[in-house]
């Protein structure tokens, strides 16, 4: 297989990968043939994926909207992926010009491809780093240097948690996050959930057993106890599409289907 410039050296290209898997669902070039095989393979067992897809990337914008709206100019985007399609500095910079982020992925193509992307924007920058190690995370300077005493920041775990199984703790891990962050800030996430996908469920973890990044949905309580020291703001945790829809319409008829489940909690 042929390795395009923006690969860096040692990338696996034999195995799909999440971030270059959902970037192809959102319809983006960053990913490869075993990538796509793995796509059809899941949209085969579930058709809405690539519509659910695109509720969670929706509910990122609007969540960061929100936020900005609400005086946030600070955005710590962990599991940040490849930053196409509405990425968190043009969500936040729509609102408030000022804003500042920085992206962590642990995957080594979507830090470079992001590198490219933000090249010579002096507000923003990208850590490549694991989420299951905090305090490797919250080491990092880019990072340190957001999460100053006294200046609030929203931290994005949006479509990543269901990533980190629970042999690493993802409770612990939000809640050793949570520590470490100034009063007020904020906490967005969104999870991949049981509810609403019966029948999805097992054939989907199935598929994602045998990659390198397997998948474990969670029910309702389990995402909700995520919050732990947050307070949610309304709606609550919701189906993606429900979370501040710009319009009665955009819900859809069947939010339910759009399982993912998201929410926003504010750290008093
Ligand atoms: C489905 S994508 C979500 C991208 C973006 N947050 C969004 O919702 O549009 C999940 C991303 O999480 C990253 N990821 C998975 N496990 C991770 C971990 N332990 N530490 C950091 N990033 C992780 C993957 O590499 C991938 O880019």
């Amino acid at each position: 297989m042929g390795r395009p410039n923006w690969v860096p050296a040692g990338t696996d290209l034999e195995k799909p990968n999440a971030a270059r898997v959902y970037d192809y669902y959102l319809g983006g070039s960053h990913n490869f043939e075993v990538d796509r095989e793995m796509a059809r393979r899941a949209v085969e067992l579930w058709p809405e994926l690539p519509q659910i897809m695109r509720a969670n990337r929706a509910f990122l914008r609007r969540s960061v909207q929100y936020l900005a709206e609400r005086g946030f100019t600070r955005f710590l985007d962990i599991g940040s992926g490849i930053p196409t399609f509405g990425p968190v500095h043009d969500a936040a910079r729509a609102v408030r010009p000022e804003s500042r982020v920085v992206y962590v992925d642990h995957d080594p193509v979507a830090v470079a491809h992001s590198r490219l992307i933000l090249d010579g924007d002096p507000l923003s920058s990208t850590v490549l780093a694991d989420l299951r190690d905090v305090d490797g995370l919250l080491a990092d300077p880019d990072v340190a240097a957001l999460l100053e005493p006294g200046e609030p920041v929203a931290v994005l775990l949006v479509a990543v948690l269901h990533f980190v199984d629970d042999r690493d703790e993802p409770e612990k891990v939000v809640a050793r996050l949570r520590d470490a962050l100034p009063p007020g800030s904020a906490l967005v996430l969104s999870h991949a959930s049981l509810e609403g996908a019966a029948e999805q469920a097992g054939p989907h973890q199935e598929l994602y057993r045998r990659t390198p990044t397997p998948l474990t949905m969670r029910d309702r309580d389990r995402i909700t106890g995520l919050f732990d020291g947050f307070d949610l703001v309304e709606p609550g945790l919701v189906y993606l599409p429900e979370w501040h829809p710009e319009s009665p319409e955009a819900v859809g008829p069947h939010p339910e289907r759009m399982t993912g489940m998201a929410g926003v909690g504010l750290l008093s």
